[in-house]
């Protein structure tokens, strides 16, 4: 199995009962099982991790070592203005997606734009759960592609 981490930034804790009209009615614990049952399909091992402080993400990510392949990140707000976080993903140099529930791009303006995509593979907005699904898909593809096995 390819290990990988998944990373979900501030307030996503809270997720089944924050704001549910926009986030949904699921929580993360069922986010991350759904994630680690379409990841073992994929020959992927998900390790999660969730914070709300960006110094812990940051260490988090620095500490991926050699045996982690890649990242699924949903950073939340630190999406908008962390170059911090951005830094971090960009030194580690391993194949990341970002996603998001909400579609950013048709919400509030600064919500318009992430300072993470650019170091990214791409980005998965808009398809509540199923962004998460659809962006893992795409990583395990990217590293499929890459010959990237757990040897
Ligand atoms: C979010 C979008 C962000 O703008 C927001 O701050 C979040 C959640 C999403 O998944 O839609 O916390 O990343």
């Amino acid at each position: 199995m390819v290990k990988i981490l998944v990373v979900n930034g501030p307030n996503l804790n809270l997720l089944g009962t924050r704001e549910p009209e926009i986030y949904g009615s699921m929580g993360l614990d069922e986010i991350n099982r759904q994630v680690d049952g379409l990841a073992g399909r994929l020959g992927l091992e998900p390790e999660f991790f969730q914070s709300n402080h960006e110094g812990e993400i940051i260490d988090r990510i620095q500490g991926c070592g050699s045996e982690c392949k890649g990242i699924l990140i949903n950073p939340g707000a630190f999406t908008h203005y962390s170059y911090a976080i951005r830094d971090a993903i960009a030194s580690i140099g391993l194949p990341c997606v970002e996603v998001h529930l909400s579609n950013i791009h048709a919400r509030e303006e600064f919500r318009k734009q992430s300072v993470i995509a650019p170091v990214c593979l791409g980005q998965v907005s808009g398809f509540g759960r199923q962004s998460y699904l659809l962006g893992l898909r795409a990583l395990a593809d990217k590293l499929n592609s890459r010959g990237i096995s757990d040897e």
